[in-house]
């Protein structure tokens, strides 16, 4: 079962999917975030790329950005670390941008799919959270190409690593925690569609990018590059 990646679609890729459980996923993916320290690894890449580069301002894309709540951790970020930021998030779901609007979240919000992005749009800094699972594997390395030609300092894809131990863990405490038919649905393919180190590192090679792959804790793979200045 785990042996390659699934190709089953998530309910949160279906376009007829409502405003009202789209709403829903994405303020319980705000809570599973936080309950699984994804924003941790992405600031402190943050941290490393502004030690690395000593950038003082940042322009930053956050590809696949549902309800903006890590656009929200990295403006407390920057505030905190005195790094001036102009944000900006894209999703191709308009519920997104309507959900990040009504929460206040500080940046620009792009409803496209990445690959009709404007060519002209390039950002000092391009992450992603949970998203390249979305994709499947031509288009990964697309999109790996895709940040390597827009983003000016860095980039930074942090996403699921397929394995049974969370898959399991999941299925039965997102049950358990009740979570919306979507995000128990999602959540299980999300890992089933998710990687391996050396799958990454495959479509890394077809891509012709070099780039670290690093697990992190809890089940996450963050693929980065960051440009000295
Ligand atoms: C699992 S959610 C993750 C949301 C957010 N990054 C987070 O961590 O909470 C994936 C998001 O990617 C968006 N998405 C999927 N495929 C996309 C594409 N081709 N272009 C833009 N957004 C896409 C979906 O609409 C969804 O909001």
């Amino acid at each position: 079962m785990f042996a390659t990646r699934s190709t089953e679609d998530e309910w949160m890729d279906d376009a007829n999917a409502g405003e009202p459980e789209f709403a829903l996923a994405l303020e319980q993916l705000g809570t599973i975030n936080r309950l699984t320290f994804a924003f941790r690894p992405v600031i402190s890449w943050l941290d490393r790329l502004v030690k690395q580069t000593g950038a003082t301002q940042l322009s930053i894309l956050d590809v696949g950005c549902g309800g903006g709540q890590m656009l929200t951790a990295i403006d407390a970020w920057a505030r905190k670390r005195g790094i001036a930021v102009t944000l900006a998030g894209l999703d191709h779901s308009p519920w997104a941008a309507r959900y990040a609007e009504a929460h206040n979240v500080p940046a620009r919000m792009i409803t496209a799919d990445l690959f009709a992005l404007d060519p002209n749009e390039r950002f000092d800094v391009i992450l992603c959270n949970l998203f390249t699972h979305h994709l499947r594997d031509p288009q990964m390395v697309a999109f790996f190409r895709w940040c390597e030609a827009r983003a000016g300092r860095g980039w930074l894809v942090s996403d699921l690593h397929r394995h049974w131990l969370p898959w399991g863990v999941v299925w039965v405490g997102f049950r358990i925690m009740r979570f919306s038919p979507m995000i128990i649905h999602d959540a299980t393919v999300s890992i089933a569609r998710s990687f391996t180190r050396a799958e990454l590192e495959q479509l890394l090679a077809e891509a012709g990018v070099a780039a670290e792959v690093r697990w992190v804790f809890p089940f996450r793979w963050n693929v980065s590059v960051v440009r000295d200045a």
